[in-house]
This record gives C-alpha cells, sequence and structure tokens, in this order.
C-alpha cells in the first residue's frame, strides 16, 4: 500500500531554501510519527534536506553516481523506486517534494494532507495537478499551534484522502 505525506500553506506553499516554510515542531513530530518504520521514496532535494534518513530510503536521482547514505539506494525513476519500496515489505509514504509527489501521486491509495491554514514565503509549491478534490477525504482532524518563525499561532488540519482507484505499478524489474 503506496501513500504520499505532505504539509502544504494555504497559498500552496511546501519548500523554502530547501526546507519548510515554518516551523511547527507538532507538524514536524505528526510526520515523523506517522512515517516511522516505513520505507520512504523522496527527490534528490528533499533527502539532501533530511539530517537523518531511514534505513530503506529509496532517493531518486537520474546521477548514476550519487553517493548516498547507508541504508539508502538511487532509483531512477518513481516506478522503479515504489517497486524497490513495496518489495521491502513495509508499508511505503512518498515524502516529496514537489516533483516526487507530481510522479507519484497516480499510484498512491492515501495522501496524508496537513493544511496549515496561513500564507508562507516560499520557492515551491504542491503541484496543482494532484485531483486531491476528486478523492475522498477520510480522515481529519484540526489543532492550533505555535508557528515559531512568525510567533502566530495557526490552525493546521490533518486530512487523508484516498484515491479509489490507485494506478497499478507496471511490471518491471528494478536497479
Ligand atoms: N512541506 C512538505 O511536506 C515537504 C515535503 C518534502 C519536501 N519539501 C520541500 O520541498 C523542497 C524540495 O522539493 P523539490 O521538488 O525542489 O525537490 P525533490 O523532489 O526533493 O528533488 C528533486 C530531485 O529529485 C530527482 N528527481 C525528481 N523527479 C525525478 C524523476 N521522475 N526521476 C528521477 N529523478 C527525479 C532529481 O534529482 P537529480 O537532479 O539528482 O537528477 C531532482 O533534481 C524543499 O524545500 C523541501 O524542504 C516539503
Amino acid at each position: 500500500m503506496i501513500a504520499a505525506i505532505a504539509a502544504v500553506a494555504a497559498n500552496g506553499m511546501l519548500g523554502r531554501e530547501q526546507w519548510l516554510p515554518w516551523d511547527i515542531p507538532e507538524e514536524l513530530a505528526y510526520f515523523e510519527r506517522t512515517v516511522a518504520g516505513a520505507a520512504l521514496v523522496m527527490g534528490r532535494l528533499t533527502y539532501a534536506s533530511m539530517d537523518v534518513v531511514p534505513e530503506d530510503s529509496f532517493v531518486l536521482s537520474r546521477a548514476a553516481d550519487l553517493p548516498l547514505r547507508a541504508g539508502c539506494r538511487r532509483m531512477p525513476d518513481i516506478e522503479s523506486a515504489l517497486h524497490a519500496a513495496c518489495a521491502t515489505g513495509k508499508q511505503v509514504f512518498v515524502i516529496g517534494g514537489a516533483s516526487i509527489y507530481a510522479a507519484a501521486w497516480p499510484y498512491c491509495r492515501y495522501f496524508y494532507l496537513t493544511r496549515i491554514e496561513a500564507d508562507f514565503a516560499g520557492d515551491t509549491l504542491l503541484p496543482a495537478a494532484i485531483p486531491l478534490a476528486d478523492w475522498g477525504l477520510v480522515q481529519e482532524r484540526q489543532a492550533r499551534y505555535l508557528e515559531r518563525i512568525s510567533g502566530q499561532s495557526v490552525n493546521c488540519r490533518f486530512q487523508v484522502y484516498e484515491q479509489g482507484n490507485p494506478r497499478v505499478l507496471p511490471r518491471r524489474g528494478y536497479g
């Protein structure tokens, strides 16, 4: 079962200067809790932004000689990465960034999306092409947290969307 997880601001921002546009520890803790023990699929820039990357992390890059930390494998395309992650037998989470969500969403059964209900400056947007409005909203809870850069409290909606008929991964080998 393949899922994606992202947090997005009201103005669609996902990222800023290779990190998140906001500083909300509770939101980061939710992400860490949700993906704990899973096989992770991520883009090369998201990988580079993380201090700690768990084993069974699959990193998308077209650079065959990309040096990676122990427990990580480079994958040349999204289908190979998802096949390899599924082969671990673990829950699979696609954790971004934007280019990886754009390539992976057709294969995802669930999309965990935290909507942070304020605008933030940034340089990376959640791809508008992901048709979440057509997916079912199967879980939602809200909480207010302090955003530490602005000093303002923000409302966060922790949503889970379900796609009725995710695309089946094409049968193929992976590297
Ligand atoms: N808010 C959130 O939930 C969230 C989650 C994750 C990331 N982010 C933020 O998003 C930003 C990074 O996102 P991004 O979209 O710029 O970068 P990214 O998706 O993390 O990485 C992009 C790189 O991945 C590789 N890649 C992408 N698509 C590929 C494909 N189809 N096949 C093979 N390789 C592929 C390429 O690497 P090569 O150049 O090596 O070929 C590309 O340069 C950061 O600011 C990060 O903090 C936010």
